[in-house]
């Protein structure tokens, strides 16, 4: 078995890569950092790519991995944002946010669908997106809207695709002790409140692929949050969460 992960290099996909090489997969990761993509790659005996995906190159990159080596698991773990009110930084900066989490795994999940299709082939297609996206969630900029995106087509992609043997699942964590926060940040965050570890992240994807599950929202604080929390409370909740961040 053969997977793809992007967003390897820390985090969630570091995770991810460690427990999937223990479970027998050939992997091959992607980043943008291509001194840790040699480090985990010397450490597991992997493949690496390095792209960006806030370019188009970087995703074409990808996209002829996908042709050439044909995956069974395509994960599409690669995110980031910045916090802050939207209007703070620049409409290219909230765009770069739209394209690494909303349009790169899109583009990604819809060639990798035609790849299989043309070689007659089943697959796993596992996006990352976020809880973020089932609220508005202010100080993230586009982030919300394009996890609320990402879900949404994986789910709509799911319905229409698993009859044919592709599964497009979407995974939604809550918060997890990555460098995440601190690069939204831009500083050192220590992520307080109901946190979880990376290697229990990985573990939710990997229960939810062995499952087959669409939609796993992780962990239960989140899963109740979201069934429970009026929409208006939670929103002011996140906005005063992230501008204590600031
Ligand atoms: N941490 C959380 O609380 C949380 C909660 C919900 C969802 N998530 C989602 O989980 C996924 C993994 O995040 P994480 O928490 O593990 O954060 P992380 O430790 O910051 O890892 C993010 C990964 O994305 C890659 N990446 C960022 N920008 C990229 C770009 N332009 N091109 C290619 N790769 C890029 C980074 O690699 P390079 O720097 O090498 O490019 C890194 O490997 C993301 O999709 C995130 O939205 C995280």
């Amino acid at each position: 078995m053969r997977a793809l992960i992007t967003g390897a290099t820390s985090g969630i996909g570091k995770a991810l890569a460690h427990l999937l090489a223990s479970k027998g997969y050939a992997l091959i990761l992607s980043g943008r950092n291509e001194s840790r993509l040699q480090e985990i790659s010397h450490a597991l005996k992997t493949d690496y790519v390095t792209a960006d995906l806030e370019e188009k190159e970087g995703r074409q990159k990808l996209i002829e991995v996908v042709k050439n080596e044909l995956p069974d698991l395509l994960v599409n773990c690669a995110g980031f944002t910045q916090y802050g009110e939207m209007i703070s930084s620049s409409v290219e900066e909230q765009m770069a946010v739209l394209e690494v989490n909303g349009v790169a795994p899109i583009e990604l999940t819809l060639q990798t669908a035609h790849a299989l299709i043309k070689a007659k082939k089943k697959g796993v297609i596992l996006n990352v997106s976020s809880a973020a996206g089932d609220f508005c969630s202010p100080g993230m900029g586009l982030y919300g809207p394009a996890k609320a995106c990402l879900t949404n087509f994986s789910r709509t992609l799911n319905t229409e695709l698993a009859p044919r043997g592709i599964n497009v699942l979407v995974s939604l964590p809550g918060m997890v002790d990555t460098e995440f926060a601190g690069r939204a940040a831009g500083k050192h965050v220590k992520p307080s409140g109901v946190v979880m570890t990376p290697e229990f992240a990985a573990q939710q994807i990997w229960k939810q692929i062995e499952k087959r599950q669409e939609k796993r929202t992780f962990n239960w604080f989140y899963r109740l949050s979201v069934l429970l929390v009026p929409a208006s409370l939670a929103k002011n909740m996140i906005w005063r969460r992230i501008k204590q961040r600031l």
